[in-house]
């Protein structure tokens, strides 16, 4: 790839969540490609190295890719070994000079790798099942009235992250709760979790950005290594599968999460071709 275009190191964007299957590594994937996409030079960080679904999606892409000759984009893909605190760091400061952004997933459980992931990012997004089962991992609620008694460990946890931050002069870390695996049906529910989240947020100090609908898509992609803003693509061997309505909205959902984040964006739209790594 070409030069960059923002100047200084790469912004630092890790998902994070304590709860296992929050869509931390589907929301990384897809942020990672609409970055690409929208002209960016991406490093992805797979911190979760047992489960290692990141760098699985991303090898299945790059199989794909192969097996139908179709030029796919690609991030720069760093393993890092277990709980190898110096390799992260040795990571990030390498891949900072020459990346736009480099996206960092976390393991769904308080790792060494993690907490070091929190304190570096300059965004950390939170996807949180839409559920009071999920939001135990921000705070501990009052079951009758639903009021917020208390954030719990992992609210805790970025915290201590922000201080460390804030003793480093560093600038603030800006923190952002998704909803993830909306349900259409559920409107009671959805509302009680909406109305909890908005209280805690200005406790804790997140913003809340538009989250993804429960679609099958999302479990479908996994083992071709697309995602939704591959699908629907006018591909010469048309091996793709064609867009229906659902996935239009999907996408738009993805698109909206990425407006969310504010980010500066890249002027090279469409310049990206296969890989950057
Ligand atoms: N919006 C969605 N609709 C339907 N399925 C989803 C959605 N988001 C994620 N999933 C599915 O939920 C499961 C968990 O998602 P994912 O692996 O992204 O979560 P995770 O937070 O990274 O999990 P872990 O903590 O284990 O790393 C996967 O099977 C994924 O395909
Ligand atoms: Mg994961």
């Amino acid at each position: 790839m070409t030069s960059g275009t923002m100047p200084g190191p790469a912004r630092i964007i890790a998902l994070g969540n304590e709860k296992g299957g929050s869509g931390k590594s589907t929301t990384a994937m897809h942020l990672i490609i609409t970055l690409i996409q929208d002209g960016n030079r991406v490093a992805a960080l797979d911190l979760d190295v047992r489960q290692a679904t990141l760098t699985r999606y991303l090898e299945n892409r790059a199989a794909y890719a192969e097996k139908t000759a179709r030029p796919l984009v690609m991030p720069t893909l760093r393993p890092i070994g277990d709980g190898d605190s110096e390799a992260l760091k040795a990571a990030l400061a390498e891949l900072s000079t020459d990346h736009d952004y480099i996206v960092v997933d976390c393991p769904g459980s308080d790792t060494a790798l993690s907490r070091l992931a929190h304190e570096a990012a300059d965004i950390l997004i939170t996807p949180l099942n839409d559920s009071f089962i999920d939001f135990d991992v921000l705070a501990r609620v009052e079951p009758e009235t639903l009021q917020i008694r208390r954030p719990s460990h992992y609210a805790e946890m970025v915290w201590e992250q922000r201080k460390r931050r804030a003793i480093a002069k560093r600038p603030p870390l800006d923190w952002i709760v998704m909803r993830n695996r909306l349900s259409t049906l559920d409107a009671r529910n959805k509302a009680h979790v909406a109305a909890a989240l908005d209280q805690l947020a200005k406790r804790i100090g997140f913003r809340l950005a538009p989250g993804f609908s429960e679609r099958v898509i999302f479990r479908e992609l996994f083992p071709s290594g697309l995602t939704l803003l591959d699908i629907g693509a006018r591909t010469a061997d048309a091996v793709d599968q064609p867009l229906t309505m659902s996935h239009v909205a999907a996408r738009q959902e993805v698109r909206a999460l990425a407006a969310a984040l504010a980010l500066p964006s890249a002027k090279r739209r469409g310049a990206a071709s296969v890989g950057n790594a």
